[in-house]
């Protein structure tokens, strides 16, 4: 059997290591002493954005990039897409096992009756202005939330830890909501317990007067498959900032409104509303060539919605989307700016620009369209992904605290600047 470990002569010195090999990796520490000089540092990586270092070990997602895949907790996208609910998905993602029967109907429950705010809550979301952007709002609510909870700091008690957990989940629908709501000045809707997690949300976006919301089904379900696909995707740049926040030992709020912060970003969460705007610019079908040009002249416009980090082949989550954006245009109606991204999508998947690079649609380029046909504005997508977003960002969260490997993240520098100096002036 091969040995399972890499030999390294550092031609400085001419000395030889060996370095084991473990789990494919190899420990970055274990080059540090390799030194040119007895008062050396010690050999260091560059890896800037993280290209080809493993942060974490982790037993939450998996993907496979060139293949497509995405597991949760080794169960396929796809059947979790068609059997699950977000909710269950969610315990599934924070606790390792889906739940019994009896297990599921209690988290449900804890939930349901989480979803109600302090009511001095919305002293705080009257401060903002009314266009203030949601995610702008969303990412400095979610910091406002932990300070109702002091207790919220105790971070290692499990019980503590849990309950904070199904708040920030409970509450994050109910906060998006009443954002809304203030934004186009209608009263807010309150929580309905009878509702589902995203019948629930629905009724806080879009109830009028009626007394009793009734989602449509098909919305309904549309929704809770779209907050599964969302849940959670490893080591993305918003699971990376709620590690490396949480791994201060701050408490959980601040954390996620970390990690929302990093969602925010065009190149991150903030690409399916950026994939609306694309589609407006370009107009029609007709122009489609023209600004695929202009994407490949590489004068700064990207396909938005297209490439990935990790997926070097189609985002298995970008075909679930497609099949639930017919079913939802059935109820709302065709988005028409479906035709021009059907049609971007097949030039591109055949030009050899984007074939060469392996550029393929991602998880934003549909989800965008299906959110304009249910009538949530734009400036909300990104919000429609941090929702679900949550059960990832604890689920990684909680594994990184017991992690005994992991420490506050403190990266190293490689230091650029100018050798040291005297002060010139007097
Ligand atoms: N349109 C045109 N060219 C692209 C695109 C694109 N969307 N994405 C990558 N490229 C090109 C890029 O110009 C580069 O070409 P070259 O080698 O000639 O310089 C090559 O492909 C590799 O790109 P990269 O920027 O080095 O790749 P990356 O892994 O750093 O970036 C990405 C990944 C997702 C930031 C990028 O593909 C992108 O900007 N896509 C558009 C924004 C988007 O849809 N983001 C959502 C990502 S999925 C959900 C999420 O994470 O929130």
């Amino acid at each position: 059997m091969a040995t399972q470990s890499l030999t390294i002569t550092d031609n400085r010195t001419g000395k030889t290591y060996e370095i084991p090999i473990s789990e494919g990796t190899i420990k970055a520490t274990d080059l540090r002493q390799m030194k040119a000089s007895e008062d050396d540092f010690g050999l260091m990586t560059y890896d800037p954005a993280f290209m080809n270092t493993a942060s974490c070990r982790s037993a939450i997602t998996f993907i496979d990039g060139d293949k497509g895949i995405l597991e949760y907790r080794g169960y396929p996208i796809e059947q979790l897409a068609e059997k699950s609910t977000y909710l269950e998905t969610a315990y599934l993602l924070l606790n390792g096992e889906l739940p019994s029967k009896k297990e599921l109907e209690t988290w449900e429950y804890d939930i349901t009756h989480h979803t109600i705010v302090n009511e001095n809550f919305r002293k705080l979301l009257e401060g903002f202005r009314f266009n203030a952007h949601p995610m702008g709002r969303l990412v400095s609510s979610m910091a406002a939330l932990g300070t109702f909870y002091p207790e919220a700091k105790e971070i290692f008690d499990p019980a503590v830890r849990k309950k904070q957990i199904i708040r920030i989940i409970a509450k994050v629908i109910t906060i998006a909501g009443f954002h809304y709501r203030h934004t186009i000045g209608m009263p807010y809707a309150y929580p309905d317990n009878d509702l589902s997690y995203p019948g629930n949300f629905l009724n806080m976006m879009f109830k009028m007067t009626e007394t009793k919301y009734k989602p449509n089904p098909a919305l309904e379900r549309a929704l809770d498959v779209l907050f599964i696909l969302h849940a959670d995707h490893e080591q993305n740049c918003s699971t990376n900032a709620m590690r490396a926040v949480g791994s201060s030992q701050v408490d959980p709020y601040s954390a996620v409104a970390a990690a929302a912060a990093a969602l925010y970003g065009p190149l991150h969460g903030g690409a399916n509303e950026a994939v609306i705007h694309m589609l407006n610019e370009i107009g029609s079908v007709k122009n489609v060539p023209d600004f695929i040009k202009k994407v490949k002249a590489g004068e700064g416009v990207r396909l938005m919605g297209f490439g990935h980090r990790v997926y070097k082949n189609y985002d298995p989550r970008a075909k679930i989307i497609k099949q639930v954006a017919d079913e939802v245009f059935e109820v709302t109606g065709r988005n028409p700016l479906l035709d021009i991204a059907l049609e971007l999508e097949k030039i591109a998947l055949s030009d050899d620009y984007f074939v060469k690079r392996k550029l393929y649609p991602n998880v934003d380029f549909y989800s965008g369209l299906i959110y304009q046909a249910m009538r949530i504005p734009m400036e909300m997508f990104t919000v429609l992904f941090a929702i679900p977003r949550v059960s990832g960002w604890l689920a990684q969260w909680q594994e990184m605290l017991l992690d005994p490997d992991q420490k506050i993240a403190r990266p190293r520098q490689i230091f650029t600047g100018p050798e040291r100096r005297d002060y010139p002036r007097g």
